[in-house]
């Protein structure tokens, strides 16, 4: 069997969890080499997942002949200056969300891999999760009708480590996190966002007043062709990793997702509990093998990946509308004045 070789930048929490799934269940890809700035978190991982090739910059790698595509999860502020890298040496590129921090440079990223005629996957990996790939299913088959309301909660338990505000080379919250649902909100609505308007507040997160983010976002939306909808993202729900989407159709609804996590319910005399889905990585474990799975058989087959560059660049360009209008408080339409993603202390 002809295998995809395949290198990831990054291999922090995220970048490791795709090395493995490049390692040792994505039988097409062969994970050549792994990258990491921090040059002894790629050894070790290197070590971990006993492969020779370890780097600590991109670079180091392009010249590779036996790497074909490479796979990007280092912080989001690098994602665009790492695509265009790699597309300018002719390689396949994976890249994690967002696709970049600010429209400008994701329309300059996406026109250099135009020119280099690489192919390029955005990781939205909910698209790939079992259940939101079954409700977009029913969506085509019109068991719903047409859907007209969507939304969406993204909560997570604790807000991620303060090392991640630092700089803001990871976005803010909707650049971050409600980027997910941007991307939901168009696949499953089959449209666009036409606009926004977005409240959002630091309410129970006092640490991160510092980095000039948010806690909590709400945001509606309105779409192009007249459906409406409405975003919820929070960083510390205290209970647990709480993913849930409602589509409202003119014939039906969907609800996508869960809280419970282990298949155990304890009943006692005063009450019946049950555990919690408590991260990401394990409630998305599927979705992320799925995703990559699906890139290396896209590019062994020549055939367009399923989350092009494009679709990073409109989620994107729904997150700096509603990023404007928490900041300038009004409603903001998508693609009209909005320049800038990230609004924090970078
Ligand atoms: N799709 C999802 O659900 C999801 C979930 C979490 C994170 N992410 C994205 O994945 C990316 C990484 O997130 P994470 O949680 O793994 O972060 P992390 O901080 O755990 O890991 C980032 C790694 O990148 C390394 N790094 C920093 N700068 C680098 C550079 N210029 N080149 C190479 N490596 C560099 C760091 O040393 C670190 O090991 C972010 O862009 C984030 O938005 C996506």
């Amino acid at each position: 069997m002809h295998k995809l070789g395949v290198a990831v930048v990054g291999v922090g929490t995220l970048g490791r969890r795709h090395a493995e799934n490049l390692r040792s269940r994505i039988p097409e890809a062969q994970l050549v080499a792994v990258c990491d700035k921090d040059r002894k978190r790629s050894l070790q991982v290197a070590e971990e997942l006993e492969i020779e090739r370890s780097f600590g910059d991109i670079t180091e790698i392009l010249e590779s002949k036996d790497v074909q595509a490479i796979v990007i999860a280092a912080p989001s502020m690098f994602h665009a200056e790492n695509i265009e890298a790699a597309a300018s040496a002719g390689k396949h590129v994976f890249c994690e969300k967002p696709l970049a921090l600010t429209l400008p440079e994701a329309d300059r990223t996406l026109t250099k891999v135009r020119a280099a005629g690489v192919q390029l996957q955005i990781g939205f990996m909910r698209r790939f999760d079992p259940g939101y790939a079954a409700a977009k299913q029913r969506i085509e088959a019109g068991e719903i009708g047409d859907p007209v309301i969507f939304k969406s909660v993204g909560r997570d338990r604790q807000p991620p480590p303060l090392s991640f505000f630092r700089g803001g080379v990871n976005g803010t919250i909707f650049s971050d996190a409600a980027i997910h649902d941007f991307d939901l909100a168009r696949w499953m609505m089959n449209d666009e966002v036409a606009a926004v308007q977005a409240f959002a507040g630091v309410l129970a997160c006092p640490e991160l007043a510092q980095f000039d983010d948010v806690d909590a976002a709400l945001v509606n939306l309105r779409f192009a062709r007249g459906g409406i909808g409405n975003i919820e993202a929070f960083r510390k729900s205290s209970y647990g990793y709480d993913i849930r989407t409602e589509i409202l159709g003119t014939k039906g609804a969907l609800h996508v997702g869960y809280l419970h996590q282990t298949p155990l319910q304890v009943l006692t005399e005063v009450s019946m509990a049950h555990d919690v889905v408590d991260h990401w990585l394990v409630r998305f474990a599927d979705a992320y093998l799925n995703e990559l799975r699906d890139f290396v058989r896209s590019i062994l087959a020549g055939t367009p990946v399923r989350v092009s560059g494009e679709d990073g660049r409109r989620a994107l360009a729904v997150a700096v509308a509603a990023e404007q209008s928490f900041r300038e408080v009004r409603p903001v339409t998508v693609g009209a004045q909005a320049q800038k993603a990230s609004f924090g202390n970078a």
